[in-house]
C-alpha cells in the first residue's frame, strides 16, 4: 500500500470529508486494530497542519494508557479525570484549549505544545474507550469544526478501539 497525498482544502467541511475518506480507505482493511489506530495516527499526522503530535490513549481500568501516536514520546499512563485527556473522558466531551498554560492540570509532553484538542472514542454502550488527541505549537490552533470534524474521526474509528 502506498500513501496517496491530498492537497487538503483549507475549509473545514470539506477537509474533515477528505480526512474521513482517506481514514477509511487506510484502516478498511486493517488485520489488527492497532494497525488500524496506527494508520490513523498517520493520516491524522500527514493531514492536519501545524499539528505537533496526533494519536490514542487507550482506557485501561481507572487509567488512559498510550496507544498509537505520530509526535515525540509522551506520558504513557494518565489517571483518571487528569489532564485534557483526562477531562474529556470524565465529561464524555471534546476538549477544546486554545492556550494549555492557562488549562489548569495540563500534562505536558512536548513542551512546543500551545494548543490541544481532546476527543473520546465511544463504545456503543456510551462508554469512553480512548481519547483521540492532537497538539499544536500555536496557540488557537483548533475550534468547534475541528471538534466536530474529530467526533466523525472518532466515530469511524471506534469500532476498531473496542478491539484492541
Ligand atoms: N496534554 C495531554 C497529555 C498527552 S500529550 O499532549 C500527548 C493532557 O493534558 O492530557
Amino acid at each position: 500500500m502506498t500513501y496517496q497525498e491530498i492537497a487538503y482544502p483549507a475549509e473545514k467541511t470539506a477537509f474533515y470529508t477528505l480526512l474521513l475518506e482517506q481514514l477509511q480507505a487506510y484502516t478498511a482493511a486493517a488485520p489488527t486494530p492497532v494497525a488500524a489506530l496506527a494508520n490513523s495516527a498517520a493520516v491524522l499526522g500527514a493531514a492536519l497542519s501545524d499539528i505537533n503530535w496526533a494519536g490514542f490513549y487507550l482506557v485501561r481500568g481507572e487509567s488512559l494508557v498510550l496507544g498509537p501516536f505520530q509526535g515525540k514520546p509522551a506520558v504513557m499512563v494518565i489517571p483518571d479525570g487528569q489532564g485534557v485527556c483526562g477531562a474529556a473522558w470524565r465529561e464524555k466531551k471534546a476538549q477544546v484549549v486554545d492556550d494549555v498554560h492557562r488549562f489548569a492540570g495540563h500534562i505536558a509532553c512536548d513542551c512546543l505544545s500551545r494548543s490541544e484538542i481532546a476527543v473520546p472514542v465511544f463504545a456503543p454502550d456510551g462508554a469512553v474507550r480512548a481519547i483521540l488527541d492532537i497538539d499544536s505549537p500555536l496557540p488557537g490552533r483548533f475550534d468547534a469544526d475541528d471538534a466536530a470534524g474529530l467526533q466523525k474521526v472518532a466515530a469511524l474509528i471506534a469500532p476498531f478501539v473496542r478491539e484492541t
